[in-house]
This record gives C-alpha cells, sequence and structure tokens, in this order.
C-alpha cells in the first residue's frame, strides 16, 4: 500500500502537549502541540514546529520562555478548548479551567495536573515561508510525584501521557501502553 506522504502521522503517532505561554501584555496562553520532539538522546534541546499565526510563536518570539506540559489523556477536554482560536488578549488558562503551576525558572506557569513539565528558554528560529521550527533548551524538567518512583521512573500505565495519532476521521487520541 503507498501512502500520501501527508498521511504519515497515521504510522507515525506523535505526542500531544501543551505550550503555555505568557504574552509580552502578561496574558496566559495554553495550545496544543503535537509536532515537538526531543533533538538526540541525552541532549537537553527539543524543537517545535510552528505555523506562522500561533499567539504561541508571537509569545515564543516575544518573551523568550514557554513550558510544556504532558497532559494525561483525561485532559482531552481543555486541550480541545485551548486548540480553539482565542483573541491574544484571552487568559486561555482561565477558558480552559486550566489550574496554573507555578514554574521554577520561567515566568509562563505550568499546568497542574500534568505528567511532567519542561520549563524551556528559546535558543533559534529557523523560519520557512508557511511555517517555523523553534529550538528550545529545556533547563528545568520535572515529573509529577503522583506517577513517579524515587528513581524517577514513571508508571505510565498510571500517568497515560496523551498522544495522538491520525484515524480515518482525524486525529485520535491514545496513550502508550506496553507491547
Ligand atoms: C492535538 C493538537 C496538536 C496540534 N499541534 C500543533 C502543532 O504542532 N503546531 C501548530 O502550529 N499548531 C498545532 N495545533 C493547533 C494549535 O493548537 C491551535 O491552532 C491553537 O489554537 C493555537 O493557539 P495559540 O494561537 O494560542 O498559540 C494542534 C492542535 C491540536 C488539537
Amino acid at each position: 500500500m503507498i501512502l500520501k506522504a501527508s498521511m504519515r502521522s497515521q504510522v507515525l503517532p506523535m505526542p500531544v502537549v501543551l505550550i503555555s505561554t505568557v504574552s509580552k501584555d502578561g496574558v496566559r496562553n495554553a495550545a496544543p502541540w503535537g509536532c515537538i520532539m526531543p533533538i538526540l538522546r541525552p541532549l537537553d534541546e527539543i524543537a517545535i514546529a510552528s505555523w506562522l499565526k500561533r499567539d504561541t510563536l508571537d509569545n515564543i518570539r516575544d518573551t523568550g520562555e514557554f513550558v510544556v506540559n504532558v497532559p494525561t489523556v483525561d485532559m482531552e477536554e481543555a486541550v480541545e478548548v485551548c486548540a480553539k482560536s482565542f483573541p491574544p488578549e484571552v487568559d486561555e488558562f482561565e477558558e480552559a479551567n486550566l489550574v496554573p503551576r507555578p514554574s521554577a525558572k520561567v515566568e509562563p506557569p505550568g499546568i497542574e495536573g500534568c505528567v511532567a513539565w519542561m520549563e524551556c528558554v528559546f535558543v533559534e528560529e529557523i523560519l520557512r515561508e508557511r511555517f517555523s521550527l523553534i529550538i528550545g533548551r529545556v533547563i528545568h524538567l520535572e515529573g509529577n510525584d503522583a506517577f513517579f518512583d524515587d528513581e524517577g521512573g514513571m508508571d505510565f500505565e498510571k500517568a497515560r501521557p496523551m498522544s495522538m495519532i491520525l484515524g480515518p476521521e482525524g486525529g485520535i487520541y491514545t496513550r502508550p501502553t506496553s507491547g
């Protein structure tokens, strides 16, 4: 079966994260993101791909900071609310009833109840005609104590971090499980 290149998400599950940022005017923002990847283990940089019309992109460019929150599959409703296109002056934490969690090293708050939080600073932008790749450095990584043992091992059946795969009728939320 030959598949169109654009159908790659059918064979390549993606993580779903919520990226939290704060605008230069202090407005809190949260947006779901699938196109995110670590840049080589065990380095500390990550890359995210962004369409150009995104408050998240504007906020990262303006402030140089963002938090990658890893939601549980139970947070689907909040993810769907944050996927809506709100104007930049709308506080998306309020819209989605997200509980802010003070970050250790950056201004944008994390989101309570998530599996883990990556506090990131802007490193580089690779701007293309229709999209942009942002490279960030993870300066603080913290896991939710409810899902991690004392050695930092995650119980992923309990944590149920959200992922996504493209089904016949669009994206389906899923979660990792043992093979
Ligand atoms: C599961 C999911 C994954 C998404 N992944 C991306 C992505 O990788 N890049 C992107 O630019 N938009 C992505 N979006 C769309 C944005 O989340 C959406 O346009 C959102 O309203 C952007 O918010 P903002 O303008 O506040 O940044 C995704 C949406 C969903 C529901």
